[in-house]
Parts: C-alpha cells; structure tokens; sequence
C-alpha cells in the first residue's frame, strides 16, 4: 500500500506494520499456497498424504497463514483453533515427509516476490513448525 509522506509513517517504516500487510495480504498467501501445492502434487512421498480433491486443504492452509501473520481470523471462525500438530496426528510424518514438506514451502516462498526480511521470517517459521509437526520415529 502507498504511504503519504506526510503520514505517521513518514519517521521510518511502519513500526504496526504486520507480515501480512507488508507482502500484500489475502492474495499473497492464497498465490503461495498455490506453488506449494504444485510442488506436492508431483512428490511421490506426499502426493499419497493428501486427498484426491486437493482444493479445500489449500484453503484451509492459506487461511490459516493469514491469521497466523496478522491477518483476518477466518481459520478459526471456519475450522476453530488451529492444534496442528493434533490435527495431523492422522498423517505419518517421519524426518523424510517433514524434509519433502519444507523443501517445496521452502521453493515456494522464495518463488514469491516477498522482501528479504519476510521470506527469513516466514522460512524460520515453516522450518521449525514442520519439524513440530513430526509425530513417527
Ligand atoms: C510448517 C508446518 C505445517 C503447517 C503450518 C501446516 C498447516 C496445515 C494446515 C493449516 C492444514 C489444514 C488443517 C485443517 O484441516 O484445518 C494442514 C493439513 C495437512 N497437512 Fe500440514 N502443515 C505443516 C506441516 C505438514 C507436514 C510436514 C506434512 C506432511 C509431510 C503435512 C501434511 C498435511 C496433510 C496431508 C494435510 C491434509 C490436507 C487436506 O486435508 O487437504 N503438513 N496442514
């Protein structure tokens, strides 16, 4: 978004500004989502994980991002509190799905045109949330 020079933010950049102002909202994570998912679809280790109709997942995932970042809470209106890891729990995810994941997040992320800042904020996250994520030997 343009900022007035003459604005409140015209001293430095944006002291309030969120993650998810600043890579450009709903669309940005909805346009991640989708990369990340081209990735899975093609990935013989995770492709088996997820459902035939990939379509309400990526939703749910982009939704969830939003929130996280400082977004709108539309993740917890439609599907109530998060609890990931219980909520994968059904998944098998061992070191070797964990790695598959973050790997195509990782491409995906840097794929996008996010500022240098935001993708190590976001990479940080995804990193240690996926390894959070681990429930197998
Ligand atoms: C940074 C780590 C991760 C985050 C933030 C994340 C986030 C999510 C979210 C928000 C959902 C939708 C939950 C719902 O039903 O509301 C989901 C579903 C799912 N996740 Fe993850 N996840 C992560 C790591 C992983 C890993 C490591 C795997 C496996 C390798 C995985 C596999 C799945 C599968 C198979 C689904 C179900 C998709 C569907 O029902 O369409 N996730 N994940």
């Amino acid at each position: 978004m343009q900022q007035s020079p003459t604005g409140p933010e015209a001293q430095g950049t944006e002291p309030q500004s969120t993650l998810y102002q600043r890579v450009g909202g709903i669309p940005y994570f909805k346009d991640l989502v989708e990369r990340f998912y081209r990735f899975v679809e093609v990935d013989a280790t995770l492709r088996p994980m997820y459902p035939e109709d990939l379509d309400p997942g990526k939703d749910n995932l982009a939704m969830f991002l939003v929130q996280l970042w400082g977004g709108p809470p539309y993740y917890s209106r439609d599907r109530g509190h998060p609890r990931l890891r219980m909520r994968h729990m059904p998944f098998a995810i061992g070191q070797a799905e964990r790695d598959a994941w973050f790997q195509h997040m990782r491409e995906a992320v840097l794929s996008t045109d996010a500022a240098e800042d935001d993708v190590a904020l976001l990479l940080d996250y995804f990193d240690k949330a996926a390894t959070f994520m681990i429930n197998r030997e």
